[in-house]
This record gives C-alpha cells, sequence and structure tokens, in this order.
C-alpha cells in the first residue's frame, strides 16, 4: 500500500483552505505580528492591505498544498530561488526571528483547534520551520547592512 501523501492526511484543499482562513484572520489580531506589531511593516500591511488578504490566503493555501504533496504547484507572484522559495515576497516586510516563531505558535493553536492530529501537526510547522531562513531573510540582511554602517573606523 502506497503511504498517503500530508495532503491527503490533513483531508485535502477545502480542509487546508480553512485551517489557512482561520490561521490569517488570527494574525491580522495577533499582538506581535498584526495590526499592533512594533514591526513597522506588518502593522501597515495588517492594517492598510487587508484588500489584499483574500490573495494572501489563496496563495498560502496553494503553497501548503504543494509542499505537503498535493495535487497543485504553486507559482510565486515574486519567485524566490526555488519554487517554494520566500526570501523574494518577505525581504521588504523585514520578519525577525522572533516574529517568525510567533506566526508558527499562532500557526500551532490553529491546528488545535481544527483538531488536526499530532503527527501531521508536527509536519505543517516542520514544512514552515524550514523556510525560516528565507522569510527572515530581509531582516538578517537588512541587520548585516546596519552592523556595516555602525562599525567604528579601524585606523
Ligand atoms: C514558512 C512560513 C511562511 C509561509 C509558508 C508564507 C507564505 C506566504 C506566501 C505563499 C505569500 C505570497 C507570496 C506571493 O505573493 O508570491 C506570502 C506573502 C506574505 N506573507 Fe508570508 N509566509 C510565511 C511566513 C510569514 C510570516 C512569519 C509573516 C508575518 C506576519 C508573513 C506575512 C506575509 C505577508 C504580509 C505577505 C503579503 C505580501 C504581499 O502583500 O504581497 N509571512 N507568504
Amino acid at each position: 500500500m502506497t503511504e498517503r501523501t500530508l495532503y491527503e492526511r490533513l483531508g485535502g484543499a477545502f480542509a487546508i483552505a480553512a485551517v489557512v482562513d482561520h490561521f490569517s484572520d488570527a494574525i491580522v489580531k495577533n499582538p506581535i505580528v498584526g495590526q499592533k506589531s512594533e514591526n513597522p511593516a506588518l502593522r501597515e500591511w495588517h492594517t492598510s492591505n487587508l484588500d489584499r488578504l483574500p490573495g494572501l490566503k489563496f496563495m498560502r493555501t496553494l503553497w501548503v498544498c504543494d509542499v505537503s504533496g498535493g495535487p497543485f504547484q504553486y507559482t510565486a507572484t515574486k519567485p524566490g530561488s526555488t519554487p517554494v522559495g520566500l526570501e523574494a515576497a518577505h525581504r521588504d516586510l523585514k520578519i525577525s526571528p522572533a516574529q517568525f516563531d510567533e506566526v508558527a505558535a499562532e500557526l500551532g493553536r490553529t491546528l488545535d483547534a481544527f483538531k488536526v492530529p499530532g503527527p501531521e501537526k508536527g509536519e505543517v510547522l516542520a514544512a514552515f520551520a524550514a523556510h525560516k531562513g528565507e522569510v527572515t531573510a530581509g531582516y538578517v540582511a537588512a541587520r548585516a547592512t546596519a552592523r556595516e554602517i555602525l562599525r567604528p573606523a579601524v585606523i
């Protein structure tokens, strides 16, 4: 018998879309990464760009369907270094590692609310964590540049 894909075990596109819908709404209200975030780009996006939220939910759903082994192919509007790469899509948002972790925690709470079983929850969170470096690349690069500028001149 062939192993069922994560996509199948999650319940397919409709179940994944329901989770992404709930999760994306929770992110808007989340105090660390949502409308009250201390990150100005995230604060601004979750306040003034909400006309993009339905599209973001679609793109996130497509991405999860793709990486979980479903019959859909994600195509980025801002292509990264791999077909499911996320660095270009997030560069200007300057998401810190701690902000990323808060989004992962919010995803964990959503998966619990939908009673997604432990093994599948673990696999979804691992798929997210695997892209942490890409999502936080803009923050890391900005910090490195700031260090470069602020480094005292060595004579
Ligand atoms: C592995 C974790 C993540 C995944 C899988 C993911 C997925 C995506 C995808 C598929 C897009 C659309 C890209 C495109 O248009 O081509 C996107 C954009 C976006 N993501 Fe993420 N994301 C992640 C982490 C985060 C985090 C931590 C935040 C912080 C709140 C965030 C906020 C956003 C926002 C605001 C956009 C919209 C940019 C726009 O207006 O086009 N993402 N994300």
